[in-house]
């Protein structure tokens, strides 16, 4: 199975979760997981000001995706920062220039999944998920969340990310909160389960 990660982080706490994400996704036999980063849109001199350009240094090394490379996976898991309660615009962006794939069906049948992050508790965590969910469907994904077999979902000893849509973690307003080790639980066993899916679906395909 081809397992696609693909997301934005502008701090690194998206790309913390990308990495437990494919580690869970790598759990499975079979799974080829790739990550893959969306193109910047952010002015230099912006992303400098911000601070962004030296957090963005610790994954310059992971590859910019193509949108034609989405037609390969089995299952994409994107992620994305919250922006004003949706997804981030670099990712709308990518996301937009999947016109031709939908006119060919071609990302119809594959799995879809998605996880956050936001500065605060009640940022938006769950809407910017689902909000991504429609576009996800329009092109013809399988979505997958996390479900609640997944105890660590209902972990309320702590402040953590994580829900039925999706793992997520707090970034707080600094940007100084990590992903805790509950988030990234739960990230590795988004990206486990969704490449369990997609294998069952491969194999049924096959049949
Ligand atoms: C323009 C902008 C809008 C944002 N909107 C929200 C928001 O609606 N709710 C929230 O909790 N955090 C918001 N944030 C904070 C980001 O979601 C946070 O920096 C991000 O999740 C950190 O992830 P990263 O390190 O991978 O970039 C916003 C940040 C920016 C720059």
């Amino acid at each position: 199975m081809n397992i696609q990660i693909i997301f934005y982080s502008m701090y690194g706490h998206i790309y913390r979760m990308a990495d437990a994400v494919a580690e869970g996704a790598r759990e499975v036999e079979d799974a080829t997981v790739s990550l893959y980063q969306v193109p910047e849109l952010v002015p230099k001199d912006i992303l400098e000001k911000s601070g962004a350009l030296k957090a963005r240094q610790a994954f310059s090394h992971v590859p910019v995706a193509t949108v034609g490379q989405l037609a390969d996976a089995d299952a994409i898991i994107f992620g994305t920062p919250t922006r004003f309660g949706m997804m981030c615009a670099q990712m709308r962006n990518f996301l937009d220039q999947t016109g031709e794939l939908w006119s060919k069906d071609a990302l119809v049948g594959k799995v879809g999944s998605v996880f956050t992050s936001t500065a605060t508790q009640h940022g938006g965590q769950e809407t910017t998920i689902t909000s991504f969910h429609t576009t996800l469907l329009h092109l013809g994904f399988i979505i997958v969340g996390v479900p609640y077999s997944e105890k660590r979902i209902l972990n309320m000893n702590e402040i953590t990310g994580g829900s039925p849509y999706g793992g997520s973690t707090l970034a707080g307003l600094d940007g100084s909160r990590q992903p805790s080790e509950n988030e990234l639980a739960i990230a590795r066993f988004q990206g486990k389960y969704v490449t369990e899916i997609a294998k069952a679906l491969v194999r049924g395909r096959k049949v």
